[in-house]
């Protein structure tokens, strides 16, 4: 059984997401999605939410769960029996830091292989960051989030627009 790990911070996940996600459950027995910490990003949506919203995208991948974790991403994979974490490459920006999270992987554990999937271009705009700010601005959210998750995201943007007026 060959176990890969999709790890990121899928704040929420967006349409390239789950285009990483569909391509890769493909190549792979099982695949897990991992919401995971990133301690360079401020969330909009709380880890547990991501998990529900990411459950919601993959309805219908049988070999796919999804779970979230805080610790390392080595010590995952070695508690779930992963051999290979999958990222997605939209741009030559992602390739230096996903390549230098990949070394840093390796060198924490040389068993567990790291697979890179290229963006199709007409997602590689895509991010979570940009699904947000289109959010933000009101502007329909069908092009970058999956179609079940477009009114909580658009929703909880708008609460937290409220919140940040109260608190000014
Ligand atoms: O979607 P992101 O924000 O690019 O995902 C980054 C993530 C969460 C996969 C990365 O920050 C991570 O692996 N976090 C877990 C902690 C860890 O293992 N850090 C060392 C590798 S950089």
């Amino acid at each position: 059984m060959r176990t890969a790990l999709y790890p990121g911070s899928f704040d929420p996940v967006t349409l390239g997401h789950l285009d990483v996600i569909r391509r890769a459950a493909a190549q792979f027995d099982r695949l897990i999605v991992c919401v995971m910490f990133n301690s360079e990003k401020h969330g909009l949506f709380r880890p547990e939410e991501r998990v529900e919203l990411l459950k919601k995208s993959v309805q219908g991948l049988d070999n796919v769960t999804v779970d979230c974790a805080s610790g390392l991403l080595v010590d995952y994979a070695r508690a779930h029996q992963v051999s290979c974490v999958v990222k997605g490459i939209r741009t030559v920006a992602d390739f230096e830091a996903e390549k230098q999270m990949a070394d840093i992987n390796r060198g924490l554990c040389p068993e567990l292989e790291t697979m890179f999937l290229m963006a199709k271009p007409e997602l590689g705009h895509i991010s979570s960051t940009i699904a947000k700010e289109m959010a933000r601005y009101g502007v329909d959210l069908r092009a970058y989030v999956p179609q079940v998750i477009e009114e909580t995201v658009a929703a909880r943007m708008q609460q937290a627009i409220t919140l940040e007026k109260k608190e000014g």
